[in-house]
């Protein structure tokens, strides 16, 4: 059954998280497995606000370290579902620092991981999918089709001769 699509501010989820001695390595800069949990814990929560599921992670599909974040500052995850496919759901979180002098917030990274709805079984089920409400959210909509496909043929669930969004980018 097909379900009726969500905005995507139904599943904005935003965290901030002091960055304490136990989250860093030994430069004194937020350990990376430890920002990859706090993504996914609040991809996880904007990827069940969609879809109102129990949700599991099935990819991590990118997350890149563009800056180091030390010891002390303030971290700000914002999450949303960019789009709904038929069981899975593409989220994206943008990681800010604030500068606890000035109080300004810099883009650190962004990243992006899939997610499926499943039943108390654990069986995948149906999700709805997502109205962008701005220009940058269909940017991020738009671009999700050839994502997914990306993302699948790299994982060897799709071939490369069906992976028409992709093709179409070459034609
Ligand atoms: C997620 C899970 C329920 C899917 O099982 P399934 O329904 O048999 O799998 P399917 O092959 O039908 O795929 C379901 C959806 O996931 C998507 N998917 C599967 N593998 C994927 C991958 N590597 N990357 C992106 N999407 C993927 C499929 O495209 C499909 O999406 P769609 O329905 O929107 O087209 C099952 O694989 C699972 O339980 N995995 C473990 C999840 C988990 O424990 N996560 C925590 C990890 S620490």
């Amino acid at each position: 059954m097909t379900k009726t699509a969500r905005p995507t501010t139904d599943s904005y989820a935003e965290t901030t998280h002091l960055v304490l001695p136990n989250d860093t390595n030994t430069m004194g800069n937020l350990f990376g497995g430890q920002l990859l949990k706090w993504l996914d814990i609040s991809c996880a929560i904007s990827a069940h606000r969609h879809c109102k599921r129990l949700v599991v992670t099935v990819a991590v599909n990118h997350v890149g370290f563009d800056r180091p974040i030390k010891l002390g500052d303030f971290v700000t995850i914002k999450s949303h579902v960019s789009r709904g496919f038929s069981t899975s759901m593409e989220v994206w979180s943008d990681v800010w620092v604030e500068d606890q002098l000035t109080g300004e917030k810099i883009l650190a990274n962004s990243a992006i991981y899939t997610f499926v709805a499943i039943d108390q079984a654990g069986r995948s089920c149906s999700v709805p999918d997502v109205i962008p409400q701005d220009e940058e959210q269909q940017k991020r909509y738009d671009g999700a089709l050839r994502r997914r496909q990306l993302r699948l043929i790299l994982s060897g669930k799709m071939k490369a001769a069906d992976a028409n969004e992709l093709r179409a980018l070459f034609e």
